[in-house]
């Protein structure tokens, strides 16, 4: 049984056959270069549907921490950054930098109580002189929902955007980044969306893009660039020369792009994409959160203290234990994955795990583990 989809999930069929057909392709024909500028706006559309946000409010890049620190070093140096000590370190680290480098004032961790950080934590974290509040979707290390949209009320009362990696929530459960007031979402395909590694998405609400300029440009993000010149239906997008005395930031998202996208992860990712629209992913979740209530329920009469609290989660329970690794090994050895951190045990089914898995999974700890 996998149960570890918060680490990696399986690519889909579909994404398999998309990669394959792209090596193939390239074998054959060489690069296919005007294909591969038509998948960029193409999963920059998919992406957009499945937050309910638009095309041009979408940058891709080569994973969630380049998209982050891309993030990091568009904001306006200045202020406090707040963070939540239960974002995965990618959301931590560029924040750390730039206030070593003394480009924000300082980087304020709100204070968790057990599994979550409670809303005060934010009120009182959050003032007029925070320029950025950076806090995890669901929390990897907890499996805590974060309520977003409290959050991003408070944060909007002082004047700073909120940035949300949704990496452990997209795929799981719906995310309207209007209806939730996200300035900035970024995510990856390769657990809950079943995609391939080397793409990710960074969606950038069209306001905050006033304030949200990288520090450095480069040819996929000044305003005349490849892309926007095959979208404008130029037939060979290097019939003009680049005006190389003026970089200027292209007036959308595109300006977080960099170089070259990973090819292969465009077409893998356009049909990862495509799947969780079709089977309307987050609609599974009635189905998953089952196994999800079942696991709490099993491990609860297990004595096992569970960390992830019923009322605030989604794809992930974390349970504590001394004897994660013992745990862990055990069950990886009869062939059900789990992951371990540091005195805990995380479980993450998804909408294709049985219930018949999850009872073994339980049955299988308290054979390893009898005195738990
Ligand atoms: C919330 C979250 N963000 C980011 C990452 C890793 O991102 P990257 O693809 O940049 O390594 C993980 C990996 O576990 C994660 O859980």
């Amino acid at each position: 049984a996998y149960l570890d989809n918060a680490g990696a999930g399986p690519i889909t069929i579909d994404v398999y056959n998309a990669m394959r057909d792209f090596l193939d392709l390239y074998v054959n024909n060489g690069e296919p270069w005007d294909d591969v500028l038509v998948k960029v706006y193409e999963n920059r559309k998919l992406f957009a549907e499945l937050i309910g946000a638009e095309a041009d409010e979408i940058a891709i890049v080569s994973n969630v921490s380049t998209g982050l620190a891309m993030i990091a070093a568009s904001i306006p140096f200045k202020g406090r950054v707040v963070v939540s000590p239960l974002n995965f370190p990618t959301d931590i680290y560029p924040w750390l930098t730039l206030r070593n480098k003394g480009l924000i004032s300082e980087v304020v961790f709100v204070n968790p109580v057990g599994g979550y950080v409670p809303l005060e934590e934010y009120e009182k974290a959050i003032n007029d002189n925070t320029v950025a509040v950076v806090v995890d979707y669901v929390s990897w290390i907890t499996g805590y929902r974060e309520n977003i949209r409290e959050i991003a009320r408070i944060a909007h009362e002082h004047g700073a955007i909120i940035i949300s990696d949704s990496f452990q929530a997209l795929g799981v459960i719906d995310i309207n980044v209007k209806y939730e007031g996200i300035d900035v979402l970024v995510s990856g395909l390769y657990k809950w969306l079943m995609g391939p590694h080397g793409i990710a998405y960074i969606y950038v609400n069209r306001k905050s893009l006033d304030t949200l300029t990288p520090a450095v440009l480069s040819w996929h993000g000044v305003r005349d660039n490849v892309v926007k010149r095959k979208i404008n239906g130029w037939s060979n997008v290097f019939s003009s020369p680049f005006n190389i005395f003026n970089a200027e930031p292209s007036k959308d998202s595109s300006r977080f792009e960099m170089g070259t996208w990973t090819e292969i992860s465009l077409y893998g990712g356009k049909a990862a994409l495509e799947f969780a629209l079709k089977h309307e992913m987050p609609k599974k979740y009635t189905y998953t959160e089952k196994l999800i209530d079942e696991l709490i329920d099993g491990l609860t009469d297990l004595n096992y203290e569970v960390i992830t609290p019923r009322s605030s989660k989604a794809g992930i329970v974390v349970f504590k234990t001394g004897k994660h690794d013992l745990i862990r090994n055990n069950l990886s050895r009869r062939g059900i994955e789990v992951s371990s951190r540091p005195g805990t045990i995380r479980i993450s089914p998804h909408f294709y795990n049985t219930m018949y898995e999850i009872d073994l999974l339980l049955n299988t700890i308290r054979e390893i583990n009898p005195n738990s």
